[in-house]
């Protein structure tokens, strides 16, 4: 309780001037609220944030609004930041939907002196944004072109060899880190002529999945495969791009259904450590992901909440590369972790992440 106390003096006397002040309510009355603004629980890790984050922030004293915007539903997701602001929430974290449609909403919680903390995802185009908590995006790209560099031996290797690419969403920023990074590795390749892309399908645009849809990730490798004979005893597919779990997993079904079995896979990257995809990894019908501790993340957003609350410096590492269009935002950036059937247990199982039982 005392913590509690000494908490909301500190938002009240902070750098903030909260020109709205606003009640708190119900049964959490006297606790500063702060309000969390995820996607989607439509995956996994979304899901796992906001629960990280609402457990860690209560623990510290605060009251929580968590929500969620639906199936990836901007509308959704902009109205509840609107309620969140007019309800009194003191600091919001947001992981956007599309990262360029808060601008008017956020000009609302900036004339409120409400602090804004960009999660996972960067928010662009507001001056609302007070600082930016993710993992470095453009490390997980090159780590996803690293992994095919190496697993295919191209700094020595003739080739050439056959590759397709995938990225995500083309309104959520982190695209054109990961996408971006993994191309930092590969294009000089592409350029050689060592790895072909046959559907000549290389652009980010080319390359985007909606929403980071597993549907639509598999549709384009049905079509990817029907249009260029890929398949264990057709065209030598060598290796796929994913930037993550949710797209790998549409592009494991569809080269699942073309008769590849583990002995024969392509090598296909992914991010997040999602169940299913950890699942393929043991199947040997994913090569690898990106593991991103969604605890890690949660601590930091909750570590920058207090010392946004308390007036106190908010640690950042990285205050260069996240310009959302109106200003550079101080950022921290959490250290991704690249995982294989050859270290899943160390970082997913010691580390307590899943139970033995979720990934059998
Ligand atoms: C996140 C990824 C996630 C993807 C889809 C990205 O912004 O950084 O971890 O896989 O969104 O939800």
């Amino acid at each position: 309780m005392k913590r509690i106390v000494a908490v909301m003096m500190a938002f009240c006397i902070g750098t903030f001037a909260y020109a709205g002040g606003g009640q708190q309510g119900g049964g959490d009355s006297g606790k500063i609220k702060i309000g969390v603004s995820m996607p989607t629980k439509s995956l996994q890790r979304w899901n796992q944030d906001g629960a990280n984050m609402k457990d860690q922030l209560e623990k510290a004293g605060y009251a929580v609004d968590l929500q969620y915007g639906g199936d990836n539903d901007i509308p959704t997701q902009v109205a509840q930041l609107e309620n969140m602001i007019s309800t009194g929430c003191k600091a919001l974290v947001i992981a956007a939907i599309d990262g360029s449609s808060l601008t008017e909403v956020l000009k609302e919680a900036k004339a409120k002196g409400i602090a804004v903390i960009s999660y996972d995802r960067l928010i662009m185009n507001s001056d609302a944004v007070s600082y930016y908590a993710t993992f470095d995006n453009f490390k997980v790209g090159t780590m996803q072109g690293q992994y095919i560099e190496s697993q295919l031996n191209l700094k020595t290797a003739a080739g050439p060899f056959n590759i397709e690419l995938f990225t995500g969403a083309p309104d959520d920023n982190n695209v054109n880190f990961f996408f971006g990074g993994a191309m930092s590795v590969l294009e000089p390749y592409i350029q050689s002529g060592k790895l072909k892309v046959l559907s000549g399908q290389t652009t980010k645009a080319q390359c985007a999945t909606n929403n980071w849809s597993t549907e639509e990730s598999q549709k384009r490798m049905e079509n990817l495969i029907t249009a260029n004979k890929y398949g264990p005893n057709g065209t030598k597919l060598d290796a796929v791009l994913s930037s993550n779990d949710s797209v790998a997993n549409g592009i494991t079904n569809a080269l699942v259904a073309a008769g590849y079995t583990k002995a024969n896979f392509p090598i296909l990257t992914g991010q997040d450590c999602d169940v299913t995809s950890t699942k393929n990894l043991i199947a040997g019908t994913q090569s690898m992901s990106v593991f991103k501790d969604t605890r890690t993340l949660a601590a930091k957003a909750v570590e920058m909440v207090n010392a946004i609350a308390k007036g106190s410096t908010v640690s950042v590492n990285d205050t260069n590369t996240y310009d959302n269009g109106i200003k550079v935002i101080p950022s921290f950036l959490c250290d991704p972790v690249v995982v294989t059937t050859s270290n899943y247990k160390e970082a997913l199982l010691d580390s307590g992440y899943y139970q033995a039982s979720q990934i059998q």
